[in-house]
């Protein structure tokens, strides 16, 4: 879906991996609560939960094996507990290289800026970067009940700040974000590699990189 001609009016920003670096920080809570019930798992197979919710991140490890309900929730419970515990030093400089400008920029542009993250952390987070007030909206893990790569959490942002979703651009480190960007007819922008965002409208290596005014030009 896409609707190119539509002037973009807002910035969406997925946030782990996009404003900062705690993608890595997901990874190794999972890492460990993997290596203490005996499940394999590495950063290859890692990629595959990038920007996927807590449950479906789990599920995705365990894969087949039967696991009671009550179990998963405590094994959620755990993988939560490292992943707020390290973000105990985090603080303003770990916006990641550009990120704070980006959305400062899009603002001074008279764009409005939301996050749209999968993370029910995402407050946390957004306060420790000292970043809370930097948006119009905030979407997050607990916002809506489909999940990217479902639309509905991009679509939620933009009814938080009042924009169409064909007047919104996503920013997105994940294959799974910008499957939900596209799926809710907004332009997608990839951040990575280009075997994990390439289906992106357009793609960089990283949040500095981003050309803004690439981004908001009119699309054929
Ligand atoms: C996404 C991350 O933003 O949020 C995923 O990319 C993470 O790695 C997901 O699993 C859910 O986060 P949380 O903080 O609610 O467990
Ligand atoms: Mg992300």
């Amino acid at each position: 879906m896409e609707a190119q001609q539509v002037e973009i009016e807002a910035v969406l920003f997925d946030l782990d991996g996009v404003i900062t670096d705690t993608a890595e920080q997901h990874y190794l809570g999972w890492q460990r609560l993997a290596d203490e019930a005996g499940i394999p798992f590495d950063r290859e197979a890692n990629e595959a939960l990038r920007g996927v919710s807590r449950v479906e991140s789990l599920a995705l490890i365990l894969g087949d094996r039967p696991v009671p309900l009550e179990e998963r929730e405590q094994m959620m419970a755990r993988k939560n507990d490292y992943y707020v515990a390290s973000l105990a030093d985090m603080g303003p400089d770990d916006a990641l290289p550009g990120a704070r400008e980006l959305v400062t920029g899009c603002r001074a542009r008279g764009l409005k800026v939301a996050i749209g993250s999968s993370s029910r952390n995402a407050r946390t987070v957004l306060a420790a970067l000292g970043m809370l007030d930097a948006f119009d909206g905030i979407a997050d893990g607990a916002s809506v009940e489909h999940a990217k790569p479902a639309p509905d959490l991009f679509l939620h942002a933009a009814s938080l700040i009042g924009t169409a979703a064909e007047a919104c651009v996503v920013l997105e480190d994940a294959r799974s974000g910008v499957d939900a960007a596209l799926a809710a007819g907004m332009r997608a922008v990839g951040i990575g590699p280009e075997e994990r965002v390439g289906h992106a409208h357009l793609r960089y290596d990283t949040v500095a990189d981003v050309d803004i005014d690439e981004v908001l030009a009119p699309r054929r």
